[in-house]
């Protein structure tokens, strides 16, 4: 019989509980009876909180995920007849169940993007057809911080994507899941990354870096967009009982919550990594950049060592898999998990 895995695995910083100082902050809330949609008082902190990190033209918009999130963002920023420039392994592309096709109409197009960035050169060849009524039109480059695999774009990368995207009549959008750990591996300010960076529309995540559930739209550029609220509405996003995902983010962001969760989940990864890498026949793939660990392995060992701990085949074919620490991953969990590891490598 095999033993259970135990507690805390390396699957997704989605498979974590919930900090404890985001419960808090929702019993906090949870007295007496507040106007819904919205209108609480809960939710009015939130646009200052938000407004104190991306400025005094931020509009933020609480959602329930960040599929949501995107869908909201990417169709209040385009026409039906719009195109989203995207990576092909951009979390829109291909782990959305084709929401932005099949909710928002939009064509994507994905793109070939060494490290899961987009570059302006990639931009600028896939940004075609415009005025041709047989070419969807390219409206949007959206890009994810940090990416989907693991990577994380500087400042001056994001400010080189807005230029070129804003140069073609385009406009930014950011899938920022993992914005958070972005800014804590950078040691920078969110707004480096989004408002000074020129991005026009965010999706900001809570749920992985703490929350019970949670993302927000933020709409850096209110030029950027038309009806994300009537959007949010028609597309099942708009919660009524809003103070308590608000009272979340307003605790994820009020302080250095989101910073010290973000710290704790890179730090691990990085740790993990070295714990791992001289292992025989143990290849880390690339520098640790935020909180995911990308890995080939031997044959066999992944699937031997998925018993004991959740994670991830990344790429079948060629052996790899990925681990993700969470805000709540300890030292503990990757001593074990690295011995683990060593245990059933082939001898
Ligand atoms: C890059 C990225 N974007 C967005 C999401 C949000 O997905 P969900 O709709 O599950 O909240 C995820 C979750 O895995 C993600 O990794």
């Amino acid at each position: 019989m095999t033993s259970p895995p135990p507690e805390r695995g390396f699957a997704s910083d989605n498979q974590s509980g919930v900090h404890p100082e985001i419960l808090a902050a929702i019993a906090a809330v949870n007295t007496g009876h507040q106007p819904a949609y919205g209108d609480d008082d809960t939710t009015a902190r939130l646009r200052t909180v938000f407004a104190g990190h991306f400025g005094e033209q931020a509009a933020v918009y609480p959602v329930f995920n960040g599929t949501g999130a995107n869908v909201v963002a990417l169709q209040a920023m385009s026409d039906r007849w719009s195109s989203v420039i995207c990576p092909e392994g951009a979390h829109i592309n291909v782990d959305e169940c084709g929401a932005a096709e099949r909710v928002a109409g939009l064509k994507l197009v994905a793109v070939p993007a060494p490290g899961g960035k987009l570059t302006p050169e990639a931009i600028r060849r896939h940004a075609t057809g415009f005025g041709d009524p047989h070419h969807a039109q390219p409206r949007v480059v959206s890009i994810s911080q940090s990416t989907e695999t693991g990577t994380v774009y500087t400042p001056g990368e994001i400010a080189a994507i807005a230029e070129t995207a804003h140069g073609l009549g385009m406009l930014v959008h950011m899938d920022g899941a993992r914005l958070a750990n972005a800014a804590a591996a950078l040691d920078l300010p969110l707004r480096a990354l989004t408002t000074d960076a020129g991005v026009d529309v965010l999706s900001f995540g809570g749920t992985k870096n703490g929350l019970m559930l949670g993302e927000a739209i933020v709409v850096l550029n209110p030029d950027a967009v038309r009806g994300v609220e009537y959007l949010r509405k028609a597309g099942m996003q708009l919660a009524s009982k809003m103070r308590f995902v608000s009272a979340q983010l307003v605790a994820l962001l009020e302080g250095d919550l989101w910073l010290r969760n973000a710290r704790n989940a890179n730090a691990m990864a990085r740790l993990l990594a070295d714990a791992v890498r001289d292992l025989p026949g143990v290849e880390v793939q690339q520098e640790v950049q935020a909180n995911a660990v990308f890995a080939v392995l031997p044959p066999g060992v992944a699937d031997r060592l998925r018993k004991r701990f959740a994670f991830y085949t990344w790429d079948a074919e060629a052996g790899s898999v990925r681990w993700v620490c969470s805000f709540d991953t300890t030292e503990q969990d990757v001593a074990a998990f690295a011995a683990a590891l060593a245990e059933e490598l082939p001898r």
